[in-house]
């Protein structure tokens, strides 16, 4: 499988210091946080990579992570012009999947200490659809929350007020190359934005779409408090 790591956006959460570099390449832990992605990727045996960044800070991806040769990995570039979301970013893929091919991908703010492996094998053994990863949280309420009902998501709520579940839908999704027609079907947002979410619920409504929940911690590292607690994860585990 191959995969993609979604790195463009403002980060305006982290203003200022987004303001002269991407949030993905701010240090968590030891690295650039863009590191932890690729190296999850990795380690899973997904060494295909399309990178999907955004303009600012291109040339600094490139700098840092060059052709992914000495990370072990294989890394092609793709840049997002405008901020029109996750599903719009996605898109971008399209052109770097096979028909028929499957592929993960992370979103570049997401951190996590599972390993990828079985997950992708369950996916690899799924006959179709989408499959999402999920995390119990204290505060659903930021995240995209599933409606779980007889072991099933019937839908995803974006950031709702009163979530019906203690969990999130984590960055991490895997999708077939169907994901792309889905993209086209889906309207954008109140925000201006193609939603996962929106693309999400589409698998959802055919009951397409399958879950894992991760064991081990996750965090986006999105704000100040999340991208300190995410630091501190990552050190912790060095230091073990
Ligand atoms: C995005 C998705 C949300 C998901 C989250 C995970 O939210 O829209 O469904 O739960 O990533 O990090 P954002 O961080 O763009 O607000």
């Amino acid at each position: 499988m191959k995969g993609a790591i979604l790195a463009g956006g403002t980060g305006s959460r982290l203003y200022p210091l987004t303001k002269i570099i991407n949030k993905h390449l701010l240090p968590v832990g030891h690295v650039p946080m863009i590191c932890h992605a690729i190296e999850k990727l990795r380690a899973a045996k997904i060494d295909d990579i399309l990178m999907i960044i955004g303009k600012h800070s291109a040339g600094l991806f490139t700098e840092l992570l060059g052709s992914g040769q000495e990370l072990g990995v294989r890394l092609t570039y793709k840049i997002q012009e405008e901020s029109g979301g996750i599903a719009q970013a996605l898109s971008l893929a399209q052109s770097f999947i096979s028909p028929g091919e499957k592929f993960v991908v992370l979103l570049g703010d997401n951190l996590f200490e599972d390993s990828l492996i079985s997950y992708a094998q369950a996916f690899q053994e799924q006959k179709e659809g989408a499959r999402v990863l999920l995390k119990k949280v204290h505060d659903p309420q930021r995240y995209g929350v599933p409606v779980i009902k007889e072991n099933k998501i019937v839908s995803i709520e974006e950031k709702p007020a009163n979530p019906k579940s203690d969990y999130c839908v984590t960055g991490i999704y895997m999708y077939d190359s169907g994901v792309f027609d889905v993209i086209r079907t889906i309207k954008p947002s109140a925000r201006g934005e193609l939603e996962i979410t929106d693309v999400n619920n589409v698998y959802a409504s055919g009951e397409r779409l399958a879950y894992d929940i991760l064991n081990g911690w996750w965090t986006d590292a999105g704000t100040f408090n999340s991208l300190y607690y995410a630091s501190g994860r990552l050190l912790d585990g060095e230091r073990k």
